[in-house]
């Protein structure tokens, strides 16, 4: 199985690739690539530590060498918010970088699942849809938008709430990833129930916790370190599921049926071929509903912002 990581000099990339070189199964390889000319001392400095994974580094402008055989392409490229900005802001920047790094990726590895992190998430999957459409080379069960944040973030939330493990929950959440197109399910969380002042806070500080770790990082980035977690998580996940392993599941951005959006967050099964089913989002409460009903304006508009930048 090889990995490459695109970014991979920066707060998530660094993260990320640290995590995976301790985890991925045994004869592994991750590649990492960056503009950053520190990418390849990230690269010698990981491949001290002893497992069995090769890591190899490559930095400047091309991204070709890190994906020749890539199985997982995971991207976090790009520029991240500082305080004041939302996640459309980073658009003019971010827009062109994943173009480039997709249109690498459609020449080099078409058949590797992408997960890309880089925001606004809800726009630049659109984009890469497209570009790798362009290509002739589009698979939509292997394009994820990563939100694994968002899970991370609800499973420890909830459990401090609650009193329970934070690894012993797993909050669905659907929709998107900014502001109110974040939806936590948490009428689902068996055995747990809520208040409503508790349901309405809770999705509140859900939806603004990348906010909250903007302000207080103070200008100094967004959420890395958890990131870099939650990164490692999915792209575990996809490493077990594209090796066989049976009953995968991982909630993220994807193209699906288009009931709600052509992009959307949901479950999915995972497997061999990326996704192998897309499941139901399940019964919402009314609270869920309405949230679900509100954010599809915003949600389309990321998304048609980002086949507009493609197709002109
Ligand atoms: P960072 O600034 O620390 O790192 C970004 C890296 O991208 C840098 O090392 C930079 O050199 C590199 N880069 C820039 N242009 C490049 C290009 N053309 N090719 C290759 N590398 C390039 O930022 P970060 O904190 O790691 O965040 C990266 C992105 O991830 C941001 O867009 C941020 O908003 C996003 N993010 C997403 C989530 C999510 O849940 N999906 C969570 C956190 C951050
Ligand atoms: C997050 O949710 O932390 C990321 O999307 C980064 C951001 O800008 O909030």
């Amino acid at each position: 199985m090889k990995i490459t990581v695109l970014g991979a000099a920066g707060g998530i990339g660094q993260a990320l690739a640290l995590l995976l070189k301790t985890q991925l199964p045994a004869n592994s390889e991750l590649a990492l690539y960056d503009i950053a000319p520190v990418t390849p001392g990230v690269a010698v400095d990981l491949s001290h530590i002893p497992t069995a994974v090769k890591v190899t580094g490559f930095s400047g402008e091309n991204a070709k060498p890190a994906l020749q055989g890539a199985d997982i392409v995971l991207i976090s490229a790009g520029v991240a918010r500082k305080p004041g900005m939302d996640r459309s802001d980073l658009f003019n920047i971010n827009a062109g970088i994943v173009r480039n790094l997709i249109e690498q990726v459609a020449a080099v590895c078409p058949k590797a699942c992408i997960g890309i992190i880089t925001n606004p998430v809800n726009t630049t999957v659109a984009i890469a849809a497209e570009v790798l459409k362009k290509a002739g080379v589009y698979d939509k069960n292997k394009l994820f938008g990563v939100t694994t944040l968002d899970i991370i973030r609800s499973n420890t939330f909830v459990a401090a709430l609650k009193g329970k493990q934070p690894q012993d929950m797993n909050v669905a959440v659907i929709g998107g990833h900014s502001g109110v197109t974040i939806l936590p399910l948490l009428s689902q969380i068996p055995g747990v129930s809520f208040t409503e002042s508790e349901i309405e806070s809770l999705t509140k500080r859900i939806q603004n916790a990348g906010t909250e770790v903007v302000e207080a990082k103070a200008g100094g980035g967004s959420a890395t370190l958890s990131m870099g977690q939650a990164a490692a998580r999915f792209g575990l996940s996809l490493v077990r599921a594209l090796q066989g392993e049976k009953d995968v599941v991982e909630c993220a951005y994807v193209e699906g049926d288009g009931k709600y959006a052509r992009f959307f967050a949901q479950p999915l099964l995972l497997g061999k071929n990326g996704i192998e089913a897309r499941k139901d989002i399940g019964n919402l409460s009314a609270f869920e509903q309405n949230a679900l009903d509100s954010m599809l304006d915003v949600l389309h508009k990321d998304i048609e912002l980002g086949e507009k930048f493609i197709q002109g």
